[in-house]
C-alpha cells in the first residue's frame, strides 16, 4: 500500500516542472529544445547536464546519470521517494494527506525524529535570547559572533537543568521516549528521563534538505574538568561518519568555486563561513570516511584541509585524507602557524590573509613527501616515504598513480623502481585483504588496509537489482528491509530508484519492457544482459529469491556495520595515540562487532521472524 497516494503523486509530478525544479539547483540555458548547465552529479567544468522539458526527463552526457522531477530530488537531496514527492508537493503548494497507519514504519520514525530535533532547536534558540541564555549569548558575543550569525546557525543554548526540554516537550505532548531515540533524553536506571544537553551553546546539525539530525553542544568555560563538546549519539537519522558540518549552507559557494575547505571545529566552520569564505565545512574532529569525500564530491572534486598544524587532532586527519583521495579527490592541504586554528586566525588576521593561506596550499603527497606534522616534529625520510606510499596506492586512476610516482621519485631522491615495487606490494595486499570472502574478526585492523566499503558492497547491490529485475515480487521483499538511498552504487541506485517508482504506482512492467525506464547506454545494456537470462537461471531465480535476497540483504547489512566498526577502531587508535581512556569506545566496538555476528540471512526470511 503506498503512503502517498497515487493520485496525489500524479498531481505533484504534473505541477512540478523539470526546468523549473532542476533551475533551483542548477543555472540552467535553454540550446534548442533543450537546457542546458553543470552537472550537480560530477564536476565539469563543460556543461553536460540537460533537461528535456517535453520528456520531462533529465540527463548528463558527462556521468550518465539521468531521471524525471523526482529522481532528480531524490539524488540531489539524498531522500527516498516518498520523501522527493513531498519536498515537491511542499514547492507546489499540494497538501499530502497524513497516512492513517504506519505503512512505512522507517519512514514515520524518521519523520518524527525530525520533528522532534526541529521542537528541541525552536526550544534553544529561544532560550539562548531569553534571560536563561544571558551567559551563553555573552559568550558566543565574547566570541566575536553577532546576533545575526548566530541566527544563521540557529545556535541555541540548553538550560542548566535535568528538566527544561524534558518539560517543554511533554508539555507538547511529544513522548520521552521519542526524545530518548532523537538523543536528547537520557534514561534514568529507574526509568526516568532526563536532559542530555545541559547548560551547553548547542549547535544544529542539518542534512542536506535543511532538517536537523543532531546537536553538538558546547561547554561555555574552559573547565576541563567536563567535556568540552556533549553530541548526539548515532540515531536513525543520525549517521556520523556520513555528515560534513555546514555542507547545507555551504554547497552552493563549493560549486560555485569548485573547492570544499575542510575545517575541524564547529567555531572554525561558522567563523569561515561567516568572513565570506563560504566553501567551507567541518570534520567535527573525527577521521574522514569514505561516505564524507562521496557528499562533497557531489559539488567539488577539489579539497583544501585547513588545521592547525601542531595538534595530535590535525596529524591524525592528513593520516586518514587517503580516503578522500581514494574517492577520486584532489586534495591539498593548507598549514596555519602553531597556536592558530582557522577561527582564531581569522579573528586575528582576517579574511583576507586566510584566502592567502588557502592561496599557498599545497598538493597532499607534496605535504607528506616534505613535511608530516607529529608529536615530535618533523619525521625521518623513511618513514615520511611509508605514508606518502600509502597515499600513492590509494590513487584510483593508474595512468595517474604512474605520473604522480616518477614525480616524487624524482623530488625525493629515490629509485623509481624500487618506490614503484612498494606502491604495488600495498595494492596487492589491499587486494588480497578484498578477496577473502569469509574474513574472520579482525581486531584493529587499520582502516586503510581494507577495501573501500563502495567495492565491497558493490557485488552484493548487483545482486539484488538482478534478483528485482528477474522476479518482481522481489521488489516488494527487497524495499521492505532497505531504501533506495540505501544503495551505495550510483548506477545501482538509479535502477533502485526506478524500480520502487514503478512499484508504487503499482506499474507491473515486462523484463523486457524495463529498459525503456532507463536513459543511460550502459545502464540499459547491464539490464538487458540480466534479463536475457536463460529460462532456467530466471525460474532458479524466481523459486528462490527470497532466499537469495536475504543472503544479500544481510550481507549488506554487515558491510555497513564493519564501515562503523573501522571507524570506531580509527577513533580508538587515534584516542590511545593521545593518551585517553578508550573503555567507551571499546564498549561500543564490541557491541557492534557482537551486532555484526547476529546478523543471518534468516533474519530477512519470513518464516523465521
Ligand atoms: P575543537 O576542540 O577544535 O573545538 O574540536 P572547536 O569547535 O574548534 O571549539 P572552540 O573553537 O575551541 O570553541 C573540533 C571539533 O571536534 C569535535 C567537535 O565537532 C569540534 O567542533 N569535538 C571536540 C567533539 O566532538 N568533542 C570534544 O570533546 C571535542
Ligand atoms: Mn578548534
Amino acid at each position: 500500500m503506498p503512503i502517498i497516494p497515487e493520485n496525489i503523486v500524479e498531481e505533484v509530478r504534473m505541477a512540478s516542472d523539470i526546468v523549473d525544479v532542476v533551475s533551483d539547483y542548477v543555472a540552467l540555458k535553454q540550446k534548442g529544445r533543450n537546457f542546458f548547465g553543470l552537472c550537480p552529479f560530477h564536476p565539469e567544468k563543460t556543461p553536460s547536464f540537460s533537461v528535456n522539458p517535453e520528456k520531462q526527463i533529465f540527463h548528463c552526457f558527462g556521468c550518465g546519470t539521468g531521471g524525471n522531477v523526482f529522481t532528480f530530488i531524490m539524488k540531489e537531496e539524498g531522500v527516498n521517494f516518498p520523501e522527493a514527492v513531498r519536498i515537491l508537493a511542499k514547492r507546489a503548494g499540494i497538501a499530502i494527506p497524513e497516512p492513517e497507519e504506519a505503512t512505512d514504519v522507517n519512514l514515520q520514525v524518521r519523520e518524527a525524529l525530525y520533528h522532534i530535533n526541529e521542537m528541541a532547536m525552536a526550544f534553544y534558540e529561544q532560550q539562548l535570547f531569553s534571560p536563561a541564555g544571558r551567559e551563553a549569548l555573552k559568550y558566543l558575543h565574547s566570541r566575536g559572533f553577532t546576533d545575526e550569525g548566530i541566527r544563521t546557525f540557529h545556535l541555541g543554548y540548553a538550560p542548566d537543568s535535568f528538566d527544561a526540554l524534558l518539560k517543554h516537550a511533554t508539555a507538547r505532548h511529544f513522548s520521552p521516549d521519542k526524545l530518548e531515540q532523537a538523543g536528547l533524553l537520557n534514561k534514568r536506571e529507574d526509568g526516568g528521563y532526563y536532559d542530555r544537553f545541559r547548560h551547553r551553546v548547542m549547535f544544529p546539525i542539518l542534512n542536506l534538505s535543511g532538517k536537523v539530525i543532531a546537536f553538538g553542544g558546547r561547554r561555555l568555560s574552559d573547565d576541563d574538568t567536563i567535556p568540552k563538546y556533549v553530541n548526539s549519539p548515532e540515531t536513525p537519522i543520525y549517521h556520523k561518519s556520513n555528515v560534513l558540518y555546514g555542507l547545507f549552507l555551504a554547497r552552493d559557494a563549493i560549486r560555485e568555486q569548485d573547492l570544499a575547505v575542510f575545517v575541524e571545529g564547529y567555531t572554525d566552520m561558522m567563523r569561515l563561513y561567516l568572513s565570506g569564505i563560504r566553501n567551507v565545512v567541518a570534520t567535527s574532529g573525527t577521521a574522514l570516511t569514505p561516505l564524507q569525500a562521496r557528499l562533497v564530491r557531489r559539488y567539488t572534486q577539489n579539497v583544501t584541509l585547513l588545521y592547525d598544524s601542531d595538534t595530535a587532532g590535525a596529524a591524525a586527519t592528513l593520516r586518514g585524507a587517503d580516503v578522500l583521495v581514494e574517492q577520486g579527490l584532489e586534495v591539498k592541504v593548507a598549514e596555519l602557524q602553531e597556536g592558530e586554528d582557522p577561527d582564531s586566525f581569522v579573528q586575528k588576521y582576517g579574511p583576507d590573509a586566510l584566502r592567502e593561506q588557502l592561496a599557498k596550499a599545497i598538493p597532499l603527497l607534496d605535504f607528506k613527501a616534505l613535511r608530516i606534522p607529529e608529536a615530535g616534529g618533523h619525521l625521518e625520510k623513511n618513514e615520511r616515504v611509508q605514508s606518502l606510499v600509502q597515499t600513492l596506492a590509494k590513487i584510483q586512476d593508474g595512468l595517474k598513480r604512474q605520473e604522480m610516482v616518477h614525480y616524487y621519485a624524482e623530488k625525493m631522491k629515490l629509485d623509481e623502481e624500487v618506490l614503484w615495487d612498494e606502491v604495488r606490494r600495498l595494492r596487492r595486499l589491499y587486494r588480497l585483504r578484498r578477496k577473502q570472502p569469509e574474513e574472520p574478526v579482525q581486531v584493529l585492523l587499520p582502516a586503510e588496509q581494507k577495501g573501500s566499503f563502495a567495492e565491497r558492497s558493490r557485488p552484493v547491490e548487483e545482486e539484488l537489482i538482478r534478483i528485482m529485475l528477474l522476479y518482481w515480487d522481489a521488489v516488494p521483499f527487497v524495499f521492505s528491509f532497505m531504501e533506495v538511498t540505501d544503495f551505495y552504487n550510483e548506477d545501482f541506485q538509479i535502477i533502485a530508484a526506478v524500480l520502487f517508482e514503478l512499484y508504487k504506482n503499482q506499474i507491473r512492467p515486462e523484463p523486457e519492457e524495463l529498459i525503456h525506464y532507463f536513459r543511460d547506454a550502459h545502464i540499459s545494456e547491464f539490464i538487458s544482459r540480466v534479463v536475457l537470462l536463460p529460462k532456467e537461471e530466471r525460474e532458479a531465480v524466481t523459486k528462490n529469491y527470497q532466499r537469495w535476497a536475504a543472503d544479500c540483504l544481510a550481507k549488506l547489512q554487515r558491510l555497513m556495520l564493519e564501515l562503523k566498526i573501522e571507524d570506531v577502531q580509527q577513533q580508538i587508535k587515534e584516542r590511545e595515540a593521545s593518551g585517553g581512556d578508550v573503555t567507551e569506545l571499546l564498549e561500543a566496538w564490541r557491541n557492534l562487532q557482537d551486532q555484526r555476528q547476529r546478523i543471518r540471512p534468516e533474519n530477512f526470511l519470513p518464516e523465521y521472524q
